[in-house]
């Protein structure tokens, strides 16, 4: 069962009948490359710099992965369902002499494992997203950094909603989330950020 991308018809089409689609069908969301100009603004956003592990969940061609490694010298890894996306991303990195930091599995987005990153990059709508939260806010570190394009985490409060444009002056939105800290060195802060306040209080515990 294929859900296609959202035209704005869809997106305002009842959300039960998003969640029926995908409950029957682990296939999230059709690839939908982010701009390059707009990945780089996410990963600006989310102070990416080379100590972290970017991760990007349903990563399509790979250019997310592939671009925080080659311009904020980071680690990276996309989780990629489509066997042709996931191969193309892979060779993608070996030709461009990234395989050793940058890392491509063929998985499903709402079974992978987290705990290794320091910043999520989404691509997803929000229902998808609503069910990835849980195993987000289990999973992320404190001081991690959640970036979203145009589409919100339900439940959370974003720490910044930044209106961006592309090279072709597409209007899009960034929502960031940032983990909450327990102690004063708040990356968030480096943006003049108060430390993140998304994650309600019973999923703070696991911080
Ligand atoms: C809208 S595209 C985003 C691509 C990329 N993140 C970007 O921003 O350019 C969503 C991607 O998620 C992938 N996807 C859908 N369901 C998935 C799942 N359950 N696990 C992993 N990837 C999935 C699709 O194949 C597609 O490549």
């Amino acid at each position: 069962m294929q859900i296609q991308w959202p035209s704005l018809v869809q997106r305002n089409s009842p959300a039960n009948s998003w969640k029926a689609q995908l409950a029957a069908s682990n296939q999230a969301a059709q690839f939908y490359p982010t701009p390059l100009s707009i990945a780089r603004e996410m990963l600006e956003l989310a102070a990416t710099a080379p100590e972290d592990t970017v991760y990007d969940p349903g990563s399509g061609d790979g250019r997310i992965p592939i671009l925080a490694a080659q311009e904020f010298g980071c680690r990276a890894v996309g989780i990629e369902i489509d066997h042709s996306l996931f191969s193309h991303s892979a060779a993608r990195a070996t030709e461009l002499g990234l395989a050793d930091r940058v890392r491509f599995e063929q998985a499903n987005l709402f079974t992978a494992d987290y705990r290794s990153a320091t910043v999520v990059t989404l691509y997803l709508l929000s229902i998808v997203n609503e069910q990835l939260q849980p195993r987000l806010a289990s999973h992320l570190r404190s001081g991690a950094r959640i970036v979203s394009l145009d589409f919100p985490i339900p439940g959370w409060k974003p720490d910044r909603v930044v209106p961006v444009r592309s090279v072709l002056d597409v209007a899009y939105t960034l929502y960031l989330y940032c983990r909450r800290l327990s102690g004063a060195r708040a990356i968030c802060l480096a943006n003049n950020l108060e430390p993140g306040t998304c994650f309600p209080e019973h999923q703070r515990a696991h911080a």
